[in-house]
């Protein structure tokens, strides 16, 4: 592997994706098993279900209690109704919160008026669990999202509202605004962990780690945090 321009540690490089998988749902669930009020940031999308997975099998063999734990989305749709099959709030709860036993009052999801102060109040969130998107968008900070960027509403990028398209049978179905948590609400996280798997990525996980840091590609600014493990599997770290 080259070595990278600019800051922030080297990517673990992983042969198959469950590897990492099984790295981070232990890391968690090691957490969850010292000091059970653990608060946690979600992503959805298809790159951390498998995390999700994992905590639910670990948590059911070892009976590990989550009743303390408290999570907070990354990010919701907006203009769908609320219980609407595609929101993140139902499909983190039917992978996270339902086998994990996690009450609704501990699931934070926006969209929220004081979701920052919510974070606050929770006492910071001490694990964000991350994907990156096509375009380098990490949650819905879409290209051109600043470092000081907050919790607020934006409009879906154009590859965003593609790649979501199949799931919501068509591109027209698929919303074109969100609420996201900002960068800065991300940087401010005391643990980041950021999954990338398969070719789709292999593009932007280059210009991830390779590009100067800015708002063109929002990812870029994990590079300035202090404790971030990347996991790539080879396919996406193909060009690194
Ligand atoms: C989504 C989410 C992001 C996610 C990204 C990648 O739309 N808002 O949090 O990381 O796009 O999705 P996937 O993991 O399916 O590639």
């Amino acid at each position: 592997m080259s070595l990278r321009r600019g800051a922030g540690p080297a990517p673990i490089v992983v042969d198959r994706r469950e590897e990492a998988e099984i790295a981070l749902a232990r890391e968690i669930i090691a957490l969850v098993q010292e000091r059970r009020r653990v608060v946690i940031g979600l992503a959805t999308g298809s790159t951390p279900a498998g995390v999700y997975r994992e905590i639910a099998r670990l948590r059911a063999e070892e009976r590990i209690d989550f009743g303390a734990v408290e999570t907070f989305n990354l990010d919701e749709y907006l203009d769908l109704p609320r219980d609407h099959a595609h929101t993140f709030a139902r499909w983190t709860r039917e992978r996270f919160h339902a086998p994990l036993g996690i009450s609704s009052e501990r699931a934070h999801c926006p969209p929220s008026d004081d979701y920052e102060s919510q974070i606050r109040d929770a006492g910071g969130i001490d694990l964000q669990i991350l994907g990156i998107g096509r375009n380098g968008h990490i949650a819905f900070n879409e290209p051109g999202s600043t470092r000081e960027s907050r919790t607020r509403e934006v409009e879906l990028h154009a590859w965003t509202r593609e790649d979501a398209a199949a799931a919501f049978g068509g591109l027209e179905s698929v919303p074109h605004r969100a609420m996201t948590m900002g960068v800065a609400t991300i940087l401010e996280a005391r643990k980041l962990r950021v999954l990338a798997f398969g070719p789709r990525k292999v593009e932007i996980m280059k210009r991830v780690l390779e590009d100067p840091i800015g708002p063109e590609i929002p990812a870029t600014f994990l590079r300035e945090h202090r404790d971030l493990v990347l996991w790539l599997d080879r396919e996406a770290a193909a060009r690194i």
